[in-house]
């Protein structure tokens, strides 16, 4: 873990899993989404040295800080997104690092991107003793969500800032989202099968198939947003069985979509098998992470059998009470 200095602004922000309907989003059906209990913290604090803004990250897998300024270095894309972050905060960031510790997995589709995103925009707006304002936290972490994504549906960014459950659509007049209470709590294993080979590319590759087929795609977007709306009353009802149902289905689709892969085909067939209520991808798929909604206490025995066949796993509990 990277230290940060003293005198340090604090930033947090949640990882996320999509429940419901990923990819149809971006084609304006409904997704269901929740924030998980594992997330991204930022420290801002004043740099001591040349000009940055710099970054120095841990659990992110880079070795090197981040330095826009003088003597760039590091991914291109944090980069510009600390380019951004001056661009919408002025020319003050530039005199400051920000130590950034990640508890989730990049690339995996777990809100990496997002999460950074709204904690830094949180940890500058601290730090420059700006007000709470969630709109602007919104606004400028969707900001830099388009460093990273190109056109993302805005889903990541918003379950990430507000916590708990939530329904969203990428309506035509902006995004419109509502809360999710869920009538019991979600006990969810997650699996990860690797890294996968990003949002843009995999939304950008979907999108190139459509068009050779519009109709039939047309028919399985629509199938995937009547899933998120019959979700959605299965989980404010409690009906978790239900639920595991729907989420069966919903990867059923994600593979028709050509968004699924073998690793997570044997992850889901895996929690299926140990009693798992139902398993699929979450995000944008091609590898990185699934999940499994499992009765209550099975959740670790899912998640234990997920690491005996070769993959990494974690256990996280979604309620009403889950914090953005
Ligand atoms: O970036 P990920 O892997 O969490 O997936 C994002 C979800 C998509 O629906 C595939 C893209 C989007 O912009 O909503």
């Amino acid at each position: 873990m990277v230290e940060p200095l003293a005198d340090a602004a604090f930033g947090y922000a949640p990882g996320k899993l999509l429940l419901f309907g990923e990819h149809a989003v971006v084609y304006g059906q409904p997704a269901i989404a929740v924030s998980i209990d594992r997330g991204i913290r930022v420290a801002v604090s004043a740099l001591d040295g040349p000009s940055g803004p710099v970054m120095r990250t841990s659990g992110l897998g880079l070795a090197a800080p981040v330095c826009v300024g003088p003597e760039p270095a590091g991914p291109a894309v944090l980069q510009r997104a600390l380019t951004r972050l001056v661009e919408l905060y002025g020319t003050d960031v530039r005199e400051l690092q920000f130590v950034v510790d990640s508890a989730i997995v990049a690339g995996a589709g777990l809100g990496s991107s997002a999460a950074l995103s709204v904690a830094m925009i949180r940890g500058v707006r601290r730090f420059l003793t700006l007000s709470r304002d969630d709109e602007a936290v919104l606004a400028h972490a969707l900001e830099l969500e388009r460093v990273f994504h190109g056109n993302p549906s805005g889903v990541d960014h918003t379950v990430i800032a507000r916590g708990g459950a939530l329904s969203y659509l990428r309506g035509e007049k902006g995004p419109q989202f509502q809360r999710v209470v869920l009538g019991r709590p979600l006990h969810l294993a997650v699996g990860v099968a690797g890294p996968h080979a990003g949002t843009k590319r995999a939304v950008s590759a979907l999108r190139e198939r459509a068009s050779r087929h519009g109709a039939v795609y047309e028919h399985l977007f629509a199938g995937v947003g009547m899933l998120a709306r019959e979700a959605r009353t299965a989980l404010e009802n409690g009906h978790l069985a239900a639920v595991g149902e729907l989420m069966n289905v919903n990867q059923g689709y994600l593979n028709a979509l050509g968004v699924s892969t073998p690793a997570i085909e044997t992850l889901c067939h895996v929690a299926r098998e140990r009693g798992a209520l139902g398993a699929k991808l979450t995000g944008a798929g091609g590898g990185g992470a699934m999940l499994a909604l499992c009765d209550g206490d099975a959740a670790g025995a899912v998640a234990s059998a997920f690491e005996d066949a070769g993959f990494s796993a974690f256990t996280t509990v979604v309620s009403n009470e889950s914090v953005g």
